[in-house]
């Protein structure tokens, strides 16, 4: 199996909290990997560490055969890693569009708002907007977005991640919950978005609660509890693993 992301022998701590525990996990290319386990068990955690906004203690990070022991933020989207954030985070006081311009065009927030955009990069901001159903709302504030909006504008900015020219070609995607909240023409829509990503051949690691939507859509399921891989394997299979049902539902 052609693996095209490695975490090895992963450890994270936050002060005496044990985030992560010598966690090895991969991800493949073309494939939609479920990351799920309770409340605190980690997921998050290695999305920070992948995207360069947590530090581990020990461990290292295999990306297209080159082995780290850090990543710098600055880093992660010339990595060709883009992600949705579990807490959102979008710039609040420009526009809808201009939040999904601001990637397009690979500026500074500061370059955003003197720049003029070029026509293609129009296009292409307009299209990702109406395929996260948000054209109605591309000149408002995105501080002004409701909950359900934001995920939809963050899921359009890993999209933007994934078209502009000056980004190496993503190749990794992280959606951290994105569905929590969303209304079920939604969720139908970015799960298609999501099959579209794998199908161009990114390994899209999907941290999800909703076991439903994880049966229905990833290929490979990741069980964590307390920071170490419980289950690896197929969703079907992990999810009725017997230990597996026991770390959920706490039986
Ligand atoms: N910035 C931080 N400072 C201190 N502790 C943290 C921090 N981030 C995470 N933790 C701790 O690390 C552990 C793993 O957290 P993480 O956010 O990765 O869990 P998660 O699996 O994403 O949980 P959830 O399903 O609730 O989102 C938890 O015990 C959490 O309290
Ligand atoms: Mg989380």
């Amino acid at each position: 199996m052609a693996y095209i992301l490695k975490l090895k022998k992963i450890s994270k701590s936050y002060g005496g909290v044990r985030a992560l525990s010598d966690l090895t996990v991969s991800f493949q290319k073309g494939t939609i990997t479920a990351l799920v386990g309770p409340n605190g068990s980690g997921k998050t955690t290695i999305a920070n560490i992948l995207s360069g906004l947590a530090v581990f203690e020990k461990g290292e990070i295999e990306k297209d055969g080159v082995s780290r022991r850090f990543i710098d933020p600055a880093d992660a989207p010339d990595m060709g890693i883009a992600r949705t954030f579990q807490n959102i985070r979008i710039f609040e006081q420009m526009s809808v569009m201009d939040n999904i311009l601001v990637i397009l065009t690979r500026r500074t927030v500061w370059e955003a708002l003197f720049m003029r955009h070029g026509e293609a990069e129009e296009r292409e901001s307009r299209a990702i907007l109406a395929e996260v159903g948000l054209m109605g709302k591309k000149n408002d504030l995105a501080g002004s977005l409701s909950y359900g909006q934001r995920k939809l504008l963050e899921i359009g900015r890993v999209l933007a991640f994934d078209r502009a020219p000056s980004f190496k070609r993503m190749d990794v995607a992280i959606f951290d919950e994105v569905f929590a909240g969303l209304f079920p023409e939604m969720i139908k829509k970015i799960a298609h978005i999501i099959q579209a990503l794998r199908d161009e051949g990114v390994a899209v690691i999907m941290i999800e609660h909703n076991m439903d939507l994880v049966r229905e859509i990833a290929d490979r399921c990741i069980v964590l509890d307390s920071g170490a891989l419980l289950a690896e394997g197929t969703p079907d299979r992990v999810l009725s693993e017997k230990k597996v049902l026991e770390a959920y539902l706490g039986v």
